[in-house]
């Protein structure tokens, strides 16, 4: 199907204005991001998503940005909007934090940044948390252990360069699960100072947490916690591949 395009143009009047400058901004403001939208040689929008701001589609919204589809030299990209309210300043610091982690092919691609917009990969599919209700059937665990590997492998090469996601926990939200591939996505509170936790971190999260480790357990049937606990502590001392590698097996990977 074809997807319309709206003009940034027509975005300085509600209620599309709202996207650009949510929750609040004025008239002004937005004029100016239309023409920072401009340099970035963004001119149309596309609502649509799984989310809604007001009464129009969006890609997603946390606490930071707004995520819609825009188009920049004629390919759908997602643009992140700086929300007016949020703590940060500028969007330049995410841009260096995704920039690292491309370098290990980790995330969605950056392309471009300015002040109040991030523009990276568009990644179609679906929040991680949905992707897993709707799993059903035969092959459902084959799919799911390939995700998780997948996504296993993205945070070994993330402790590898010691870098840390740090919101990794809150998987539901911030794995986008498409065709042929998982992503890893807002590097937005991450940190290069930190002790990386990724496998960590996402191990719990899936195997030991309460959530999805249940469900996960439904679909096919893990080692026992003591287990997992015991060979993370491993990898945990000593992140090398041998010892990645040996926390794959346990949770038969
Ligand atoms: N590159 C992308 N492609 C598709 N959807 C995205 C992309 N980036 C973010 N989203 C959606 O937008 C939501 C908010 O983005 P996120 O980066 O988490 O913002 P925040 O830093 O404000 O939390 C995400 O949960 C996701 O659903
Ligand atoms: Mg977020």
């Amino acid at each position: 199907m074809e997807h319309s395009f709206i003009s940034i143009k027509k975005f300085v009047e509600e209620p599309y204005s709202k996207i650009l400058g949510y929750p609040n901004a004025t008239s002004r403001q937005i004029k100016s991001r239309i023409n920072e939208l401009e340099e970035l040689n963004i001119k149309s929008i596309s609502l649509r998503g799984p989310t809604t701001l007001g009464k129009l589609a969006i890609l997603g919204k946390g606490y930071v940005g707004v995520v819609v589809v825009a188009k920049k030299n004629n390919k759908e990209i997602a643009l992140k909007i700086r929300r007016t309210d949020s703590q940060r300043k500028e969007m330049k610091n995410e841009a260096v934090l995704l920039k690292i982690v491309n370098s290990v092919n980790v995330g969605p691609k950056i392309f471009d940044v300015s002040k109040n917009f991030l523009v990276m990969e568009y990644l179609e599919g679906e929040k991680f948390s949905d992707w897993m209700d709707s799993l059903k059937g035969s092959g459902s665990a084959k799919k799911l252990k390939h995700t998780i590997r997948n996504i296993l492998e993205d945070c070994y090469r993330l402790d590898q360069i010691g870098f840390d996601h740090g919101e990794i926990s809150n998987i539901s939200k911030h794995i986008i699960v498409g065709e042929n591939k998982a992503t890893l996505i807002d590097f937005e509170s991450s940190s290069t100072q930190r002790k990386p936790s990724n496998v960590t971190s996402i191990t719990q999260a899936f195997f030991i947490g309460s959530g999805i480790a249940k469900k996960a357990q439904k679909i096919y049937k893990n080692a026992s916690k003591e287990q997992i606990i015991n060979v993370l502590k491993i990898y945990k001392q000593e992140k090398t591949r041998e010892n990645f590698e040996k926390l794959l097996k346990v949770l038969k990977l």
